[in-house]
């Protein structure tokens, strides 16, 4: 079963970018971890980021038929794209969206995410352990 796990902008500067709000380590350690756990599930995980909107709604249209769940970070998108939104609700398998801070601790402007309107589990505030559950989220109701 494939995972894809989608990152949104800046957060290629993850471990450089306000760590004392989104930590130390890189996205790269993050796809790691995120592949090791995938092994241990049965659960094959592609791994992608862009600071592009198109790109990933490009993405997500493509996982239609070919990914089993979807695990996105949409960052700043999450409170502005409609885009982003209505590419999800064009697939059909599990959604959940995963925020590295407690975005209900932070500004106002953060407190709505418009990808939350179609996500079926969101988990915020974990740091990059929420990507990990995540995908044992998804391993547990695709049945691995
Ligand atoms: C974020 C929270 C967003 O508000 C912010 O724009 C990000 C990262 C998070 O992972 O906590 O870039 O999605």
């Amino acid at each position: 079963r494939n995972i894809l796990i989608l990152n949104g902008p800046n957060l290629n500067l993850l471990g450089q970018r306000q760590p004392e709000i989104y930590g130390h380590e890189t996205l790269a350690d993050v796809e790691s971890r995120c592949a090791a756990l995938a092994a241990e599930l049965g659960l094959v995980t592609q791994f992608r980021q862009s600071n592009h909107e198109g790109q990933l709604v490009d993405w997500i249209q493509d996982a239609r038929g070919a990914a089993s769940g979807i695990i996105i970070n949409p960052a700043a998108y999450s409170h502005s794209s409609v885009a982003i939104l209505d590419a999800l609700n064009a697939y059909d398998g599990p959604v959940i969206e995963v925020h590295i801070s407690n975005i209900h601790r932070r500004e106002s402007f953060r407190h709505h995410s418009f990808v939350s309107a179609r996500a079926d589990g969101v988990i915020a505030g974990c740091g990059t352990e929420g990507y990990l559950l995540a995908l044992r989220r998804l391993g547990s109701v695709l049945g691995q």
